[in-house]
């Protein structure tokens, strides 16, 4: 039954799977929150023109892996491979590109046409930031800091790696000295002979052996570049993040310049990259709005969600019954205690199952406390509340006690 299946690469979440995309997304809000980085939501739809003219008609992503489609009043539509451009886009069409240095994140789905395979899905979850309105190094330094704050939150081991792109100028200096250098090799791919420095993430052996003698682009950055580039390493070293430089990290999408940094984990296999970003100063301007500086990363958090030890959630109480009464009666306590403490996990046991199996399933649930709801509570409204976790002999309480005992 072809209807049923899942689209290739876009699995169902659930379960395991799910409690860890979501003990990830939780810990980026609330780090995005705590540097008061606010939230910014755009549809997963957009005009492919603009990931042309951001992300690049070279690129991999656009050549290969993009999601388009005409719709019904012919408009070339596609999925959102990333976030970036989308976020760009609608700062310009809301007229937030003014002085003012602004912060944002987003969370949400991404559809790329990769090939799928342990941490590559075709819909995966990216989790990002944007900072915009400020060209100096220590704004480089806070997205980095988030980063690494997500990253030590999950107890994610992970390196990171920078390099250091220029500007305009020192990247097409760089691009024509690739165009040249590279003139040599017959039946060159048309995304290289276009823009030569996606040669240093080429697949291809041959431009791969060929990449491994060329030049690279810190021999065309001049001193105030070189300069800079220091300064963001130096403050690295002061606040003790490990990084290590490497000259080859050009990233896949067209719009960085100054800094470009990735945190990449031993745990994935091949795809490594969990974490990317940088610099892109051109790209507001590029695509119509004022000429800001900005500067950005996006985080998979399927691939997050692959490598973290997932903590056991721990529930709080399960409330079981033994009959229509008591369960009509197990439902308004149920009620009442979420009521009075909203971050309590309750759960109303539903079923038939005898007191025996429903305390099982609550163990096997995790849950600290049950009770069971039976004739005997229902004339006395004395609960027996049992402990799940210690040793302990059952505690009896009132209801208005049983009430009190949870409140906190
Ligand atoms: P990106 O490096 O293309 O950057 O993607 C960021 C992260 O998304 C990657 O490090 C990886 O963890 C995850 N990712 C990418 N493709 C897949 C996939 N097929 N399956 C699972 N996870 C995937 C960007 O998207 C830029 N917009 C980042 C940025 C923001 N730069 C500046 N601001």
């Amino acid at each position: 039954m072809n209807d049923l299946k899942t689209i290739r690469g876009m699995p169902d979440l659930y379960g395991e799977n799910i409690e860890a995309i979501s003990m990830v997304e939780k810990i980026c809000l609330k780090t995005f929150k705590s540097f008061n980085y606010q939230e910014f939501r755009t549809p997963v739809l957009e005009n492919k023109s603009l990931f042309d003219r951001s992300v690049g008609e070279s690129s991999d992503i656009m050549q290969k892996e993009v999601y388009e489609f005409k719709d019904r009043k012919d408009e070339l539509l596609c999925l959102r491979p990333e976030g970036t451009a989308g976020l760009v886009r609608a700062l310009i069409t809301n007229g937030l590109d003014n002085d003012e240095i602004k912060k944002f994140y987003y969370l949400g789905p991404m559809f790329r046409y990769e090939r799928p395979q342990k941490g590559r899905k075709r819909q995966f979850f990216q989790a990002g930031v944007e900072l915009i309105g400020d060209e100096s190094s220590d704004a480089d330094i806070e997205i980095i800091l988030i980063a690494n704050t997500i990253l030590k939150k999950l107890n994610i081991k992970s390196k990171l790696q920078l390099n250091y792109l220029g500007d305009q100028e020192s990247l097409e200096k760089y691009n024509e000295y690739l165009k040249e250098y590279l003139s040599g090799i017959s039946d060159l791919p048309k995304y290289v002979m276009k823009n030569p420095i996606r040669a240093l993430d080429s697949k291809d052996e041959g431009i791969k052996n060929k990449m491994s003698k060329a030049k690279s682009i810190k021999d065309f950055l001049n001193e105030n570049q070189i300069e800079e580039f220091n300064k963001t390493k130096y403050k690295l070293d002061e606040l003790e993040i490990d990084y290590s430089v490497n000259s080859r990290l050009v990233r896949g999408l067209d719009y960085y310049n100054g800094l470009v940094f990735e945190f990449l984990s031993d745990d994935l296999g091949a795809q490594n990259a969990i974490l990317g970003g940088g610099r892109y100063d051109g790209l507001i301007k590029g695509l119509g709005g004022r000429d800001l500086p900005a500067t950005g990363f996006a985080l998979g958090i399927d691939r997050l969600a692959d490598i973290i030890e997932l903590l056991s959630i721990e529930r709080d109480l399960f409330i079981g019954c033994v009959d229509k009464k008591s369960r009509t009666y197990a439902q308004a306590l149920g009620y009442k205690i979420r009521k009075n403490n909203n971050s309590l996990i309750v759960e109303n046991y539903l079923g038939n199952a005898n007191v025996g199996k429903q305390l099982k399933k609550a163990d096997s649930q995790g849950f600290k406390f049950a009770i069971i709801v039976g004739q005997d509570e229902l004339k006395s409204k004395t609960l027996k509340l049992k402990n799940l976790r210690e040793d302990k002999p059952d505690l009896e309480l009132k209801e208005k006690d049983f009430l009190e005992h949870f409140e906190c």
